[in-house]
């Protein structure tokens, strides 16, 4: 099938490229020419596991190609996919500028039957603002084309994202007409092949299954988030929580690690965008806006310890003058995403209390550089380099070479055996056995709260 996708970002680029690899013909289109050039030379702009593999091979198999010109990609195309950001506006809601522009453009220079798929995340309501876009523009060229808008939301995770796309737990396509259906059941069947995941549905439903799915995980991160912070002040510990109620097959494990707040470009601005819809049609999404609230709150709660910690020998300025190592910068691992990155604010605050600070990423100096520039130190090769001399470490992203490190080598570089664990790396008891002051998010058995 010939295919292009419009919007070259973490989305686009892995959707064009996957479906480049199951045998499409594919063009991806961006309006950053940057971007663009690169690709066309094998340069992958973002970090993503086994991506640049999969495009160097399917460009020079021919099937992946990369294009400014929209116009050419549109006209060489059956199915048209709109992958551009929806960046948060002002007032919270989804910014459908980008999406309305590629849709506008669609109508300017389709030229036989298209499907337009809204692949973004975009609120209930879009397809038709899409449909209305491509309809105005084949009116002012006097033309009258048949198109489709179909909704097709994507899930899959940064850092997963090839095998999240290759082998999807479902894919959800929104589409009001039975021919246009069957044509995106035959684009994914290759990723169906041991059992059909696909789910067909109206398309406003499909538009509103992303949010409620997003809106559902941020939901379960802070409500652990505040049963951790309830845990720390009841001296339980919240990893046997986590465990005793992820057992029971109604609630299952995913999304109960407490930590210091989601990130991301998707949760933070799903949330606010659904709560904003909600508004819209006059309806009070109180669990929502709780939940964001709560997930602001959690990201102070890593620097609050570090203040309280340092307060007891420096009560007014406690981090002033002191060096801090962070490990971790992006919202998560395995991806180079800074987007809403909890470390953001960590860092942020930490700055200006007067500390200095010291970061290691593996994947993210660079996207963290155009943040904090000069002000902060970086280290993207060795994680040990950043902690020599340094009053504390704090762990904010769960990079698995942070999961067992050299202790030996932590405690003989810091002034003094101290971490701040906002990821719950280690084992409590352990940690006290080997010498370190160890202060982690929910398991007060060794935590620090200031009472
Ligand atoms: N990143 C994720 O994990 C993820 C997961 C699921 C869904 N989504 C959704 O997918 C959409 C895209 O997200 P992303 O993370 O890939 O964004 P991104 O910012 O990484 O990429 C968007 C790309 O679109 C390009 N673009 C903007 N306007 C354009 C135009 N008029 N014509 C052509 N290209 C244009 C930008 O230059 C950019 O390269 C968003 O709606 C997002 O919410 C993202």
């Amino acid at each position: 099938m010939k295919i292009c996708v419009i919007g070259t970002g973490y989305v686009g680029l892995v959707a064009g490229t996957c479906f480049a690899e199951s045998g499409n013909t594919v063009i991806c289109v961006d309006v950053n020419r940057e971007k663009i050039e690169g690709l066309k030379e094998g340069i992958i702009p973002i970090y993503e596991p086994g991506l640049k593999e999969l495009v160097l091979r399917n460009s020079a198999e021919g099937r992946l190609s990369f294009t400014t010109d929209l116009a050419a990609a549109v006209k060489a195309s059956l199915v048209n996919f709109i992958a551009v950001g929806t960046p948060p506006g002002e007032d919270g809601s989804a910014d459908l500028q980008h999406v309305i522009a590629v849709a506008r453009e669609i109508g300017r220079h389709m030229e036989g039957f298209k499907i337009v798929v809204d692949k973004s995340t975009v609120p209930v309501g879009t397809a038709d603002k899409v449909r209305q876009a491509v309809q105005e523009e084949l009116d002012a060229r006097g033309v009258g084309i048949e198109f489709d808008v179909v909704s097709n939301p994507e899930f899959l995770k940064e850092g997963a994202a090839i095998d999240d796309f290759m082998k999807p737990d479902r894919v959800v396509i929104g589409a009001d007409n039975v021919r246009t259906a069957e044509i995106m059941k035959e684009l994914y069947s290759p990723f169906m092949r041991k059992t059909n995941r696909l789910i067909v549905m109206d398309v406003r439903s499909a538009e509103m299954t992303k949010y409620a799915a997003n809106a559902m995980l941020a939901t379960r991160i802070s409500f652990m988030n505040q049963i951790a912070n309830l845990c720390e002040r009841m001296n339980a510990d919240v990893s046997a929580v986590r465990e005793g109620i992820g057992s029971d097959s109604r609630i299952g494990y995913d999304f109960l690690f407490p930590g210091v707040g989601y990130g991301g470009s998707c949760f933070p601005k799903d949330v606010k965008a659904l709560v904003k819809t909600a508004e819209e049609c006059g309806y009070d999404f109180a669990l929502l806006k709780a939940v964001e609230e709560v997930n602001e709150r959690q990201k102070s709660v890593l620097t609050e310890k570090l203040i309280a910690y340092f307060s007891r020998e420096n009560a007014t300025a406690p981090l002033a003058g002191r060096t801090i190592a962070v490990w971790g910068l992006s919202f998560k691992p395995r991806t180079d995403d800074m987007r809403e990155a909890p470390s953001v604010v960590i860092i942020s605050r930490l700055l200006e209390m007067g500390a200095t600070v010291r970061a290691h990423d593996p994947e993210a100096v660079r996207e963290a550089r155009k943040i904090f520039g000069d002000r902060i130190t970086y280290s993207g090769s060795s994680q040990y380099d950043i902690l020599s001399g340094a009053d504390a470490l704090a762990i904010v992203t769960e990079w698995n070479e942070y999961r067992n490190p050299d202790f030996d080598r932590i405690r003989e570089s810091l002034t003094r055996p101290v971490i701040f664990d906002g990821r719950n790396l280690y084992n409590v008891r352990r940690m006290k056995e080997i010498g370190f002051e160890y202060f982690s998010i929910g398991r007060n058995a060794a935590g620090f709260v200031e009472k």
